[in-house]
């Protein structure tokens, strides 16, 4: 009786996974900063699932050598690499425009790459045009090239963007974004993912309607990658990219999230973000200023 059970109960699985197999198949992922730590796992369980794949990372060598590395493990063709500095926002423009021409739509893209905290001393770092490092990659760049990419995204509704924030935020101070003052990395990158979290609250009201949902989430505390094996701010790893990757999974693909849109998630939990993500003049604020730095 019991084996029995198990032989059914594997039988629904392997059906479930056909399915989703095959309805993975037709669908277009892309994942900013695929070369390595989370959007590297990440890309990588879109490619065994048999999606098309679009791997994005800043270094053409180990871009290439990623999208072969999965290729070879999961026998999957359809892996494009994209090249693009995210400290560049003609870089970003650039790569949009070739997704634009190679591609018809996009079912979730996934705003991954960022950096970290490398140093404890104040050293402050620029963009190409001349915007706070961390503004500039962890944020900005993909305001951009979420903007740019919305045609692709609209075309395969219902579709979704994830913003992949961090629990590490802290409130923008008008006064200052670029921290031309008291600068240190920390606050810079907290800072970067409040504003995610306060951009995605916004994009959702600017999607409504859309089928195109956007959502954003800490994935997990302290994964073992490099962004936090390279810093002097964290001790040891707390978690795992594995864990990390399963919540963003989730929200890429859950049934349980369709129609769920502008929510900040822990995990696979909806949670508070920091109070400023809630305060509209403070997000209008952003939203201008950010439309203004990307051109829109
Ligand atoms: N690790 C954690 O515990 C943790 C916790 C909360 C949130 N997060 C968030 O999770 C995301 C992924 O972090 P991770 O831990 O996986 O870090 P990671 O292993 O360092 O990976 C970061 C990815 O972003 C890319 N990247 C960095 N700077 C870039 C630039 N200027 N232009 C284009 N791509 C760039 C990296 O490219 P290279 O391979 O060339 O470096 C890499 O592919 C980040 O947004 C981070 O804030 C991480």
């Amino acid at each position: 009786m019991r084996h029995n059970r198990d032989k059914f109960q594997n039988e629904c699985d392997t059906l479930t996974n056909m399915q989703d197999m095959k309805a993975f198949s037709n669908k277009i992922i892309l994942v900013t900063g695929a070369t390595d730590g989370l959007g590297k796992e990440v890309a990588s369980y879109f490619a065994e699932q048999q999606a098309t794949v679009l791997l994005h990372g800043r270094n053409m060598d180990k871009g290439e050598a990623a999208r072969l590395e999965l290729m070879e493990k999961t026998g999957n063709q359809n892996l494009r690499y994209f090249n693009a500095d995210f400290a560049s926002l003609s870089d970003v423009r650039e790569m949009a425009d070739q997704i634009l021409a190679d591609h018809q739509q996009i079912d979730v893209l996934i705003n991954n790459a960022g950096i970290g905290v490398r140093t404890l001393e104040a050293k402050r770092e620029v963009s190409s045009e001349g915007h706070e490092l961390r503004f500039a990659v962890n944020y900005l760049s993909h305001v951009l090239l979420t903007f740019r990419l919305l045609p692709l995204l609209k075309r395969a509704a219902p579709s979704r963007i994830i913003n992949v924030a961090s629990a590490g935020q802290q409130s923008i101070d008008f006064g200052d974004v670029m921290l031309e003052n008291d600068y240190d990395d920390w606050h810079a990158y907290q800072q970067s993912k409040l504003a995610q979290v306060m951009f995605t609250i916004d994009m959702a009201r600017e999607l409504k309607g859309s089928g195109v949902t956007v959502n954003c989430i800490h994935p997990a505390t302290l994964m073992n990658t490099k962004l936090v094996y390279d810093s002097p701010f964290f001790d040891i790893p707390a978690s795992t990219v594995e864990e990390g990757a399963k919540a963003v999974e989730y929200l890429a693909i859950s049934p349980a999230l369709e129609g769920v849109t502008g929510k900040y998630f822990d995990g696979k939990k909806v949670a508070e973000p920091n109070p400023q993500a809630h305060n509209r003049d403070a997000r209008r604020r952003l939203w201008e200023l950010s439309m203004k730095l990307i051109g829109l």
